[in-house]
């Protein structure tokens, strides 16, 4: 019997329904869009909050249940990989079997600048890469419990997850499975700065598209969620060089937070347990500067949405986020949400920090130069077709309304306005890593805050956590340790130059403190130039810059330093091993001695308030930036500096011509400065002068200036 033959209409059809099922699998940036109208569960039996108080704070149960799984069946194994019997540090690690420490991470944010230190340091810290293996610090990253992030850290960390954990070479420069970070196509206007072109114009056609998706389901967006679009064409992991400019993936968009349990790395318990920082400004409050530490600051694990300050202490299921909730009810039976925590959203809001430099009245979003058109331009077709309520902020409906009202300054309201993770000057998010519940050892801060005029930190962040800490957060979280009490003191004992580790000398058992490593971005050990101190706005990076700089950050993470000289300390592995390991000796008793070698270690990188150090012992630092591939004007301008000295020393007619020549440079940069900003208004008036013409019902207004005022004062 031969096979039937089949009409062709049917394999057509066939054809069809498998190239259907093809697009499907690969979503569609509308995915960007939650559900709603979903059955909510019965808040009786299954509540969707969980609220506590600072004195018996727990943790969720599937993140007990995780740390504990992880302590039980990965960490005694990543700690012999790493610190073996312990004799090279002079312990006997069977000894502290069952009471090995609790170690978290911190990553600031700094925009593009802290991811890529931040990816520099836990590439300084993982076992998996070779260098840090040899040097002793690779394998820090295989101990930790937990890693807490903020803003542009928090971009690292939804990349590190989402794309399984690969290594950060793998990472960052892709592979044959991952495509990598794409940091040469500017974040907001990736194929270049004329926002009309054709590549420009799809790829906000597909930003706008996900935002309206959105929108529809009559939730209100803001230009955090435009944002939050562009974020994960960089660090989701369905964007490629070859699909940019393309709806042919979704870009990231229907990848979900709360179902990175899912991920495998995470499902076997590989990883640390990530927490996503964000700040809030009051509803009403409407300031668009940084905030005090008042406000509640929130976070975002992989479980819960919500805070341990002592004003809120209420938690919400993940899960359902989105979901107006009046003292736990919901507004009806099927009134839940779901999907609203999209990892480019949750991303996003953490960097959401445009309540400070997005100035209605001028039209310009502070310190973004060019880029900020992009964004602007985006709002503008955004607000074209949706109301929003506030532009400026990350707009989360308030699970928590009618909570704890003496106490939580949002209790009456449906919305929380949720901003930058460092609004309130506490760019390092060392906070969720103190909260009592958690009972963390060790705490690794790493610091890329751009506090100096060369974009250097200096403290600041690390005394704004001591600082709230100590005040608001007293009931709920951990002392804070000893640390310089004033940015002056962090410059001049040189701690913001180099590795410290702060609280090694506890004073009570258990300490009233955790150990505090202090990683701060600093420059090259070895007195090269530097150029890991880029600025929080720029939103592009060359190849070879990337490079550099992942390799300049993770050699002085493996590097430490040694007083008066310019090479690396080969112990500074060991002595990481040291500080990982030192609480443990407190959990038994009699606490054993520290050993000699670990005493040896501490003198030279703990930081001991009534014998301070000096920054005279980091010899031969350099503090400006050098651009590594430079481009146009800052190309030229570089030449000029290193031929300076040779031109000098031709004669007064040179330095006349030299004159001249700077004198060129200022007019030329002003100039250029001044042709983009009225190349870009002109542009974006056009844009409306276009949507008058293509719409003539619509308000024909004199300027793009004019119609975004109206529009904004329109929607309040
Ligand atoms: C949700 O339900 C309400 C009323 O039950 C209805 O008016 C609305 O259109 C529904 N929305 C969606 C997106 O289904
Ligand atoms: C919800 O749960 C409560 C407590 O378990 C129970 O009394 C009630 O009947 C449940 N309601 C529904 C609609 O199932
Ligand atoms: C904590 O204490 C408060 C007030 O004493 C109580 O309402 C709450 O149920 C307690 N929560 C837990 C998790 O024990
Ligand atoms: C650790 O192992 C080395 C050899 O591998 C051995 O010499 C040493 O005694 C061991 N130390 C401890 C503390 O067990
Ligand atoms: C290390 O401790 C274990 C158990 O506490 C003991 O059996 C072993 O002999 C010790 N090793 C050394 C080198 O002291
Ligand atoms: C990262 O992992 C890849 C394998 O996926 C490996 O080839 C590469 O050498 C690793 N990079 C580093 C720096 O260890
Ligand atoms: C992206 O990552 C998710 C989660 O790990 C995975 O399910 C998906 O297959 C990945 N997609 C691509 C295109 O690699
Ligand atoms: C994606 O689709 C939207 C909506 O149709 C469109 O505006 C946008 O230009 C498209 N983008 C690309 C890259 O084709
Ligand atoms: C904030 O803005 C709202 C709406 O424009 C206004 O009602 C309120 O008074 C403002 N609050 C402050 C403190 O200015
Ligand atoms: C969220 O709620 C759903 C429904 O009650 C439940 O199945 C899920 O376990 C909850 N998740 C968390 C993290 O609490
Ligand atoms: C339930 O509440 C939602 C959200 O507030 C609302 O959109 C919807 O219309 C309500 N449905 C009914 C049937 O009242
Ligand atoms: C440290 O940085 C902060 C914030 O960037 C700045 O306001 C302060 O003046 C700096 N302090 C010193 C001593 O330079």
């Amino acid at each position: 019997m031969s096979t039937p033959h089949l009409p062709r209409s049917f394999l057509l059809a066939c054809l069809f329904l498998r190239a259907s099922l093809l697009a499907f699998s690969q979503g569609s940036v509308t995915d960007y869009a939650p559900i709603t109208n979903i059955s909510c569960p019965n808040v009786s039996s299954d509540p969707l909050i969980r609220t506590f108080t600072p004195q018996n704070q727990t943790l969720h149960p599937a993140e007990e249940a995780y740390i504990g799984t992880r302590e039980s069946s990965v960490l005694p194994g990543a700690w012999s990989d790493w610190i073996g019997n312990g004799s090279d540090i002079g312990y006997n690690m069977s000894d502290f079997q069952g009471s090995l420490p609790k170690i978290g991470i911190a990553i600031s944010g700094g925009g593009y600048r802290a991811a890529l230190y931040g990816a520099g340091v836990l590439s300084g810290f993982d076992a998996r890469v070779e260098a840090a293996k040899k040097a002793g610090t690779g394998g820090l990253l295989q101990v930790s419990s937990y890693l807490s992030a903020l803003s542009g850290g928090s971009w690292l960390t939804g990349s590190v997850y989402f794309n399984n954990f690969p290594n950060i070479t793998d990472m960052v420069y892709g592979n044959d499975e991952l495509s990598g970070w794409i940091l040469d196509l500017d974040l907001a206007t990736p194929d270049g700065f004329d926002l009309f072109n054709d590549e420009n114009q799809h790829f906000y056609g597909s930003i706008v598209w996900s935002v309206m998706a959105k929108a529809a389901l009559a939730i209100d967006t803001s230009i955090t969620d435009p944002w939050a679009r562009m974020i994960s064409y960089h660090f989701l992991n369905e964007t490629s060089r070859d699909n940019f400019f393309t709806n042919d993936s979704a870009h990231g968009a229907g990848q979900i937070w709360s179902q990175m349990p899912d991920i495998p790395a995470f499902a076997q318990h590989q990883v640390p347990l990530p927490i996503i920082m964000a700040d809030s400004r009051p509803i009403g409050d409407n300031s668009t500067g940084p905030l005090p530490p008042g406000p509640t600051v929130y976070e975002i694990t992989p479980f819960e949405f919500g805070s341990w300050d002592p004003g809120l202490s209420a938690m919400m299921n993940l899960s359902f986020t989105g979901t107006h909730l009046l003292n736990g009810q919901p507004d009806n039976d099927t009134a839940c949400v779901q999907r609203f925590d999209q990892a480019g959203f949750v991303m996003g809001t953490s960097a959401s920090l445009f309540n400070q430099i997005l100035d209605v009245a001028t039209n310009t979003l502070n310190g973004f130069g060019e880029d900020g058109a992009g964004l602007l331009y985006v709002l503008s077709r955004q607000l074209q077709e949706v109301r929003t309520r506030a532009d400026d902020v990350a707009n989360w409906p308030n699970p928590f309304n009618g909570i704890n009202p003496d106490t939580f300054e949002d209790s009456g309201s449906r919305w929380l306005e949720l901003v930058d993770g460092s609004t309130n000057g506490e760019n390092v998010p060392l906070g969720q890593l103190f909260v009592k519940a958690r009972g963390l050892d060790v705490i690794v801060g790493v610091d890329a805050s751009a506090n100096d005029a060369n974009n250097w930190p200096n403290g600041s962040s690390i005394i704004a956590s001591q600082n709230r800490i100590n005040t608001i957060l007293n009931t709920s979280h951990q002392g804070f340790p000893p640390i310089p009490s004033t940015e002056e003191d962090f410059i001049s004992t040189g701690v913001r130059q180099r590795p410290t580790f702060f609280g090694c000398n506890p004073t009570q058992t258990p300490p009233e403190y955790p150990i505090l490593i202090y990683m701060p971005n600093s420059p090259p050990l070895t007195g090269d130039n530097p150029v890991t101190n880029t600025g929080t706005f720029k939103l592009s990076y060359t190849a070879l810059h990337t490079q550099l700089f992942l390799e300049q950050t993770q050699q002085n993470t493996i590097g430490g330093f040694l007083a008066d000289s310019n090479i690396p300390d080969p112990d500074f592995g060991k002595c990481v091993q040291c500080a990982a390991i030192d609480r443990a000796r407190f959990r038994l008793s009699p606490a054993p001695a520290r050993s000699d070698y670990c005493a040896q270690c501490f003198t030279h990188y703990c930081f001991d308030p009534s014998d301070p150090p000096s920054s005279d012992e980091l010899p031969g630092r350099k503090l400006v930036f050098v651009d590594p591939q430079p481009t146009g004007f800052s190309k030229i301008e570089d030449l000029f500096k290193d031929h300076k000295a040779a031109w000098i020393g031709g004669g007064v007619a040179l330095i006349f011509v030299l004159i001249g020549l700077i004198g060129f440079l200022i007019w030329w940069r002003k100039r250029k400065t001044y042709v983009e900003n009225k190349r870009m208004s002109k542009i974006l008036d056009d844009a409306v002068a276009r949507r008058h013409l293509l719409d003539p019902s619509a308000t024909d207004y004199e300027s793009y200036e004019d119609y975004l005022k109206d529009t904004l004062s329109k929607e309040g």
